[in-house]
């Protein structure tokens, strides 16, 4: 996308400060997620090193679902090829293929994946915010464990001070914080 789309995108985020908690400025991307514009901003510009090289989009509960599937339906409608994977916080799915558990700043978490994944399935994770960069990680490797192949990792939003990507690996993030 042309930089004054990224801009226009990037001015539509809700920025909250002292949510969650004080000292933490909540970055909110439903506003972007409502424009047509910058939801097809963000889908293209999260796609946009990865075409080609991946047959999954996995999206991460809640809002790497939302962007899953605007990116899956744009690579779709351009002639490519793509299915989603839904990454679920863990309790949610009836019968879970893999669960991988990892360290939040405070307390633990776990996330499941679908029985969909294949050896040979070519996977990139999105999500909206790489913070600790727990999340991304623990995603790789239940992808992984399932005998598939991550190509890559994106994310709309990298809040700069926690350097996420250590705990991660690299992902692609289109703004940051
Ligand atoms: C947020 C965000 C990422 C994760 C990033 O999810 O949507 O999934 O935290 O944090 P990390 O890099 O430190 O792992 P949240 O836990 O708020 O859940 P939600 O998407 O269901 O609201």
């Amino acid at each position: 996308p042309a930089p004054e789309a990224l801009n226009r995108a990037k001015s539509l985020f809700a920025v909250i400060p002292d949510y969650p908690e004080p000292g933490v400025t909540f970055q909110d991307i439903t506003p972007v997620l409502a424009d047509p514009e910058g939801l097809t901003t963000l889908a293209e510009a999260l796609l946009a090193p990865f075409a080609g090289q991946f047959d999954l989009i996995a999206g991460i509960e809640a809002r790497g679902f939302l962007l899953a599937g605007a990116m899956a339906g744009l690579t779709n409608a351009r002639g490519g090829s793509a299915g989603v994977l839904t990454i679920r916080k863990a309790g949610k799915l009836p019968s879970p293929a893999a669960k991988v558990s990892y360290e939040l700043e405070y307390g633990s978490a776990a996330i499941e994946a679908p029985d969909v994944l294949r050896p040979g399935h070519r996977v990139l994770i999105v999500d909206d915010v790489l913070a600790t960069g727990g999340t991304i990680a623990a995603c790789r490797e239940l992808v992984t464990e399932l005998g598939a192949e991550v190509v890559g990792a994106t994310a709309v939003m990298k809040v700069e001070a926690l350097d996420g990507e250590k705990i991660a690996g690299e992902v692609h993030s289109l703004f940051s914080c």
